[in-house]
């Protein structure tokens, strides 16, 4: 059974007609050429395909995009405006914190989301609350340092 759903992505109207079953990972990356959000484990496991819906942060693998008529989804590639890069974007750059490219779309939107997470609460981050609140994001190689401190110089 399809469903005909209607999603704002990245600022742009779409109406999709979709298989009930369709996660929002696969609506995104299939049927609308958006390959930024990763397909890691598929399963909630890995953060790979972290975007925001209505600004907070879902691993889409784990949603039903006909659950979602007429949400608001950013992935990575909506994050910078233009040329201009996302705050987060930069400091990643800034402290080497890129990693593979497979997992880097899911920090970066992840990152964001605990950004506005904290910012609604008032929490004060330290480099503790940044590795809790990144904990669903897995990779943990060589540039992982650089992201606890791109997103604390973010949040400071
Ligand atoms: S692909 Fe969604 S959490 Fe791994
Ligand atoms: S960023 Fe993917 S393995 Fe390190």
């Amino acid at each position: 059974m399809a469903t005909e759903t209607g999603l704002e992505v990245n600022g742009g109207s779409h109406t999709l007609r979709l298989d009930n079953r369709c996660t929002l990972l696969d609506a995104l990356r299939e049927h609308l050429g958006l390959t930024g959000p990763k397909k890691g484990c598929d399963h909630g496991q890995c953060g790979a395909c972290t975007v925001l819906v209505d600004g907070r942060r879902v691993n889409s693998c784990l949603m039903l995009a006909v659950s979602l008529d007429g949400a608001s989804v950013t992935t990575v590639e909506g994050l910078a405006d233009g040329e201009q890069l996302h705050p987060v974007q930069q400091a990643f750059l800034d402290h080497d914190a890129f990693q593979c490219g497979f997992c880097t779309p899911g920090q970066l939107c992840s990152a964001v989301g605990l950004l506005a997470e904290a910012a609604r609460t008032g929490e004060r981050l330290d480099e503790a609350s940044v590795r809790e609140r990144m904990s669903g994001n897995i990779c943990r190689c060589g540039a992982y340092p650089g992201i606890v401190r791109a997103v604390l110089e973010v949040s400071a």
